[in-house]
């Protein structure tokens, strides 16, 4: 007996029914993040009015993305994480979106929105490759290999594939103050595990390079290995530079609507700080 052909005459194989998850006979979906109830309002079991005044905003993201109330060391590491992010001057495309936003007399919100949407693979969005190209390091150390030479072999590889090394490089900084600050917490904390072991060991290999020294650490790749030691995975990290970002954004949308004309023409090159000069924390601070 013949078989009856699929439309369109080919012999293809029947299609699949693609679906994220198996339909299931529940009517309701789930969350595990939040429950609000009347008068009560419970952020991973814990009561947000009990929260409030006792977590920082930094270990409250952490309870909130990763489940558990962060040890205090890791608390601190939370903190320093978003206040590295928190801003960087008038020049990042972001910071540029928002403020060519706020030129058109838009509202805030849209400004904030713009600059959010100007993250991506070179600025902001490099945490998570930065924790793959680690990770792939880390693969080969499992299997045998010493960190050098796991480092040499993804460093090669990346070239080779002619793509920028995750994490490192800057167009202002040959040194990141806030990357060396992040590292410097997390030797003091002894936090220090595997990934900064590997990203150490990429910065060896790259300083040993015959051409002179490649580009240095820079902040995305210090919290990638922050945060692959303390198991935030790579979404979540990424997820903390927009959170961290959003002050900064915010402020320069807003005084790109106090100080400047309306529709005028950004050129990052012609600006001027005149803020404070350098001044240190009050004494009890630092
Ligand atoms: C951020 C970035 C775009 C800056 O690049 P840049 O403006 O070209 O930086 P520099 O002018 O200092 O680069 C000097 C040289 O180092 C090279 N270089 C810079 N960063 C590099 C990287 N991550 N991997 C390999 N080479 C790099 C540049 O190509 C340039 O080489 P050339 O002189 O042969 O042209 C780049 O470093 C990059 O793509 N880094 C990875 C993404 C990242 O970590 N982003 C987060 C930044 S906080």
């Amino acid at each position: 007996m013949s078989r009856t052909k699929p439309p369109g005459g080919s012999d293809r194989a029947p299609a699949v029914e693609r679906r994220a998850a198996p339909r299931t006979t529940d009517p309701k979906w789930r969350t595990h993040l939040t429950c609000i109830e009347p008068n009560k309002i419970l952020v991973r079991g814990f009561p947000l009015d009990e929260m409030m005044g006792r977590l920082t905003f930094g270990e409250a993201i952490y309870l909130l993305l990763m489940g558990e109330v962060p040890s205090p060391n890791v608390g601190r590491l939370m903190e320093a994480i978003l206040v590295s992010f928190i801003d960087h001057g008038a020049t990042p495309p972001s910071t540029l979106a928002a403020r060519n936003t706020a030129t058109t007399g838009a509202p805030l919100r849209a400004c904030v929105a713009a600059g959010v949407l100007g993250f991506g693979r070179f600025h902001g969005g490099d945490i998570e490759s930065c924790m793959q190209f680690l990770d792939a390091g880390l693969e080969l150390v499992r299997g045998g290999r010493s960190y050098h030479d796991a480092a040499q072999e993804i460093v090669t590889r990346w070239d080779r594939q002619g793509e920028p090394l995750p994490g490192f490089g800057h167009r202002f900084h040959t040194r990141d103050p806030r990357a060396a600050r992040l590292f410097q917490m997390a030797l003091e904390m002894e936090i220090e595990a595997e990934h900064i072991q590997m990203i150490r060991a990429v910065e060896l290999v790259l300083s040993e390079h015959p051409e002179g020294p490649r580009p240095p650490v820079n902040i995305d790749g210090a919290i990638a290995a922050v945060c692959g030691d303390i198991g935030i995975p790579p979404e979540s990290a990424n997820a903390l530079f927009i959170i961290s970002r959003v002050p900064g954004i915010a402020a320069h949308a807003q005084e790109e609507r106090q100080r400047e004309r309306p529709m005028r023409q950004i050129d990052p090159s012609d600006h001027v700080y005149d803020g404070p000069s350098e001044r240190r924390l009050p004494h009890k601070r630092r």
